[in-house]
């Protein structure tokens, strides 16, 4: 299996509970390692980019506010096999469909707050990736 890079965020709600050690220890026990990381507080206009192919969603709006009510932290995380690894560490969408030991199970409070993005494919964890780090911020 090939080493893969992928995109993460520690949302708003874990941030706010001081959760980013917590949660970032979750991806480091699942075999993924931190090559960049960053603590920003995205803007709408970055919110609404990111989110761009959930605009015709009906909860788009409630989305962008809730990722724009606090800091973030934007990671890219590397590892083999990196995308589907975070995807089953970060477990379901909502966290009343998540298994047990996963982060939202664990750690999230709703569908909504639901602590952590993960990219769902190598070709948007690219693209993620680019929008929020330069090359030379990403160090293996
Ligand atoms: S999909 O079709 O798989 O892309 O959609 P899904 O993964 O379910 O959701 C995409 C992102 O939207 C967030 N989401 C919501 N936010 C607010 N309210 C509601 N009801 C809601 N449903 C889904 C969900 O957390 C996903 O955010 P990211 O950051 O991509 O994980």
């Amino acid at each position: 299996m090939a080493t893969e890079r992928t995109f993460s965020i520690i949302k708003p709600d874990a941030t706010r509970r001081n959760l980013t050690g917590a949660v970032t220890k979750m991806l480091e026990d699942a075999g993924l390692r931190v090559v960049a990381s960053k603590r920003i507080h995205m803007t709408q206009e970055q919110a609404e980019g990111f989110y761009a192919v959930h605009k015709e969603r009906p909860f788009f709006g409630e989305l962008v506010s809730f990722m724009i009510s606090g800091p973030v932290v934007v990671q890219v995380l590397e590892g083999e096999n990196a995308m589907a690894r975070n995807r089953e560490v970060m477990g379901a969408t909502n966290p009343a469909n998540a298994d047990a030991g996963t982060i939202r199970k664990e750690l999230a409070e709703s569908i909504e707050a639901n602590t952590v993005h993960g990219s769902d494919s190598l070709e948007n964890a690219a693209i993620e990736i680019a929008y929020f780090f330069k090359p030379e911020e990403i160090v293996g």
